[in-house]
């Protein structure tokens, strides 16, 4: 079946490119992985920082785990280098919470490991024909590696956040930019796009396959909601009012006395957070960070607007209303740049509102892409004709009411594991991953 409308979104991407993109972004992926995993010394490497966490020599063995079972023995057919390794590494068999406990390989182990299956990942990766099989086409299955080991690597970044102890990860701030004096927000105007891909070669089965979807008129934030903007919401009693928040949301923050983003503290008039190991006041002008769905969602009823529904978004962020393609990013098709957002960890924070008009959408909207994941309105659900691969434990067993997606990636998500498809998702209660949000209202709405 044919939709003129979707395939004028047909990309094409040549074999010998993606290759050079397999190697490069399998390489830059252990880099980050070493780094995360040598910053700290051992006993950092094997304890538990937060119960929501692995320890971090867990996300090293299973990262190489991983590899060696989609890289090695599905795609090469060779057998398990350590067959009896795999249960304790299989994310579905032991809860983060209960991994410490298990007889985890030890640091030097797991880096062995982890090395011994790169050195032969290259070999086969010179001889294995980007065709022919689905997990082979266009490389998928490089493609899904270097991706999984770099989703881990924002996991082990968010480990590093959590862990108490002095600063262990430096990077350059952002660059500074002039105040934001653009419009507050833009008018998406109403009328059907294209979701999803079905032609993004390394594309996920979630964000499979393109379809037409109607979207009415609706206005978006140009930029994420800042600190500034946040402090606003709690300095008006926020947190004390309860008709703002869902029943779900106010039964959690009170249960849990929550009163302010994670991390934050008050002293005397000013906010201050720990990052990273050091403490610091909470810049006004960067995206918040670090909010649950429900404070996004209390929010935003406050400022008397809306999440963004996760179709709003998506239009909002690759719908050209010039040519009515869908295109990859907001700025076009081109892999992302330094200049276009703030992805890959080379800042530890998001940069401030309004940077990068470089990466703004047709319409103006700023920073959809990195800096903060941000939250939407939506439950992750399948799109139609979704089809599992090559793994059910990848979306579809998470599929349902319980999760909400999250859009964007953060500034700790490299590019390889970032696109205007990418869809994360994460329980409504939880505040240790690098999320933020933007609002929305209906155009109808005064
Ligand atoms: C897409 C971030 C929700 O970390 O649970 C890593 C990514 N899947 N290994 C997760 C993932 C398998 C996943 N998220
Ligand atoms: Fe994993």
């Amino acid at each position: 079946m044919t939709d003129p409308a979707i395939d004028a979104d047909a990309l094409h991407f040549d074999a010998e490119t993606l290759r050079e993109r397999a190697l490069t972004t399998l390489t830059t992926a252990r880099a980050r992985t070493t780094l995360l995993t040598s910053c700290v010394e051992e006993p950092d490497l094997t304890a538990q920082h937060s119960p929501l966490m692995s320890p971090l020599v867990w996300d090293l063995a299973h990262i190489g785990n991983q590899e060696e079972m989609w890289l090695l023995r599905a795609v090469a057919g060779r057998e398990a280098m350590r067959p009896e390794i795999d249960g304790l590494y299989d994310a579905f068999e032991h809860p983060r919470s209960e991994r410490p406990s298990l007889p985890l390989l030890p640091p030097a182990e797991a880096r062995h490991y982890a090395s011994e299956v790169r050195g032969r990942v290259l070999d086969i990766l010179e001889s294995t024909a980007f065709h022919g099989t689905r997990l082979t086409e266009a490389g998928f299955a490089f493609g899904m590696i270097a991706q999984h080991e770099q989703q881990h690597d924002e996991t082990m970044l968010i480990t590093h956040q959590l862990r108490k102890g002095p600063q262990a990860l430096t990077a350059p701030d952002p660059d500074p930019v002039p105040l934001f004096t653009g419009p507050p927000e833009v008018l998406v105007p109403g009328g059907p796009f294209t979701m999803g891909t079905s032609t993004e070669p390394w594309a996920l089965d979630n964000e499979r396959p393109a379809h037409r979807r109607e979207v009415p008129a609706f206005y978006m934030d140009t930029t994420p909601v800042t600190n500034a903007a946040f402090q606003a919401f709690i300095a008006d009693g926020g947190y004390d009012t309860e008709r703002w928040w869902t029943p779900e949301g106010w039964a959690h923050i009170r249960q849990h006395s929550i009163h302010a983003p994670l991390y934050w503290h008050r002293d005397g008039k000013q906010w201050l957070r720990r990052r990273f190991g050091v403490t610091e006041v909470v810049p006004p002008d960067e995206p918040v960070l670090h909010v649950c769905w429900y404070e996004a969602d209390a929010y935003a009823r406050w400022a008397g607007r809306r999440l963004p529904t996760e179709a709003e978004w998506e239009k909002a962020a690759r719908h050209d209303p010039a040519t009515g393609r869908s295109t990859r990013y907001p700025w076009g098709d081109a892999d992302p740049a330094p200049e276009h957002a703030n992805l890959g960890q080379r800042h530890l924070r998001p940069a401030p509102a309004g940077s990068f008009p470089k990466g703004e959408s047709p319409l103006g909207i700023r920073q959809l892409i990195g800096d903060v994941w941000e939250w939407t309105a939506s439950d992750f659900l399948p799109y139609p004709g979704f089809q599992a691969f090559p793994y059910k434990e990848y979306s579809e067993v998470f599929f349902g009411p319980e999760y909400k997606v999250l859009r964007g990636g953060a500034f700790a998500v490299d590019p390889v594991a970032c696109r205007g498809t990418f869809r994360n998702w994460d329980y409504p209660i939880r505040r240790q991953i690098f999320s933020g949000f933007r609002t929305a209202r209906f155009a109808g709405d005064v």
